[in-house]
């Protein structure tokens, strides 16, 4: 509990290696995560070498974290080694369309985050790369991932050369509802942000943005609907090429 109750994400790490032993104890606490049908629907690219890693980057823009981890782990969606297995033994595979990759992609998702956890109890420092899901197709390329692969999210991993101050969070009763959902009022919503708003770093970024609410911050700057629309382009068109989306199954 103390470790997940104090962690926070490192951006920047130490030269220090991260020991083989321990990646692959970290890797084999990882595939004991929950699997959808216990088929294992993932594959986890460890990056160590400088080359490949410089590779990656412009992958996830050049992301000062992307080039300074010493590892980097692509956790992928994967039906084509199930697929393989199943054509092998004489059974024909449905795995062509869309629930098949969400399918695999939470299993990716869920792996990376036991890896994660993983890794923090371990003193090590991570990052997820969101970076991942904007541009799949290049990431595709640089480490040569098959119809049927998906790269899902990125851990970049190091031992931390700083522990930055902890991130502010909604507070509970912000996103835990019980026996269903509770709808929202105009009151509710600026008293569950209101801490976030109030919080100075945020305050600070809202003023360095030229923006007037924080909100505007994430729509107009960080994440706008122009970049959305483009990327979601982008990855359909992967999903397509990988093979989970095609117009029978759409
Ligand atoms: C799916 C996902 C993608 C993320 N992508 C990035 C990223 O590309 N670059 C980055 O610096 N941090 C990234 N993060 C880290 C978040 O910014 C971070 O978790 C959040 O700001 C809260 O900070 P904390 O983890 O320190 O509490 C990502 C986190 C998640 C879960």
């Amino acid at each position: 509990m103390d470790t997940l109750l104090n962690r926070r994400t490192i951006r920047s790490y130490t030269s220090q290696t991260v020991a083989p032993e321990l990646l692959n104890e970290l890797l084999a606490a990882t595939i004991r995560s929950s699997t959808t049908g216990n088929m294992q629907l993932y594959s986890i690219v460890v990056t160590r070498e400088e080359a490949t890693r410089k590779a990656l980057a412009p992958a996830h823009f050049n992301q000062p974290v992307s080039l300074n981890a010493p590892l980097l782990v692509t956790f992928c969606a994967d039906f084509n080694r199930f697929n393989l297995w199943c054509e092998q033994r004489q059974a024909v595979p449905g795995y062509a369309n869309f629930q098949s990759f969400m399918t695999a992609a939470l299993d990716a998702t869920i792996a990376a985050q036991t890896f994660c956890i993983a890794a923090e109890a371990k003193g090590l420092g991570i990052c997820y790369l969101g970076t991942t899901t904007y541009n799949p197709d290049k990431i595709i390329e640089v480490l040569n991932l098959p119809r049927f692969v998906v790269p899902i999210t990125t851990i970049a991993l190091g031992y931390p050369a700083q522990i930055p101050e902890a991130c502010e969070r909604l507070p509970l009763e912000a996103v835990v509802h019980y026996e269903a959902y509770q709808p929202y009022t105009p009151e509710s919503i600026d008293r569950l942000y209101a801490e976030k708003e109030a919080y100075a770093p945020n305050v600070q970024f809202t003023r360095e943005n030229n923006k007037e609410t924080l909100a505007q911050v994430f729509t107009d700057i960080r994440y706008p609907q122009a970049n959305n629309e483009h990327f979601s382009h982008v990855l359909l068109e992967v999903l397509k090429g990988q093979g989970f989306l095609n117009s029978e199954t759409l």
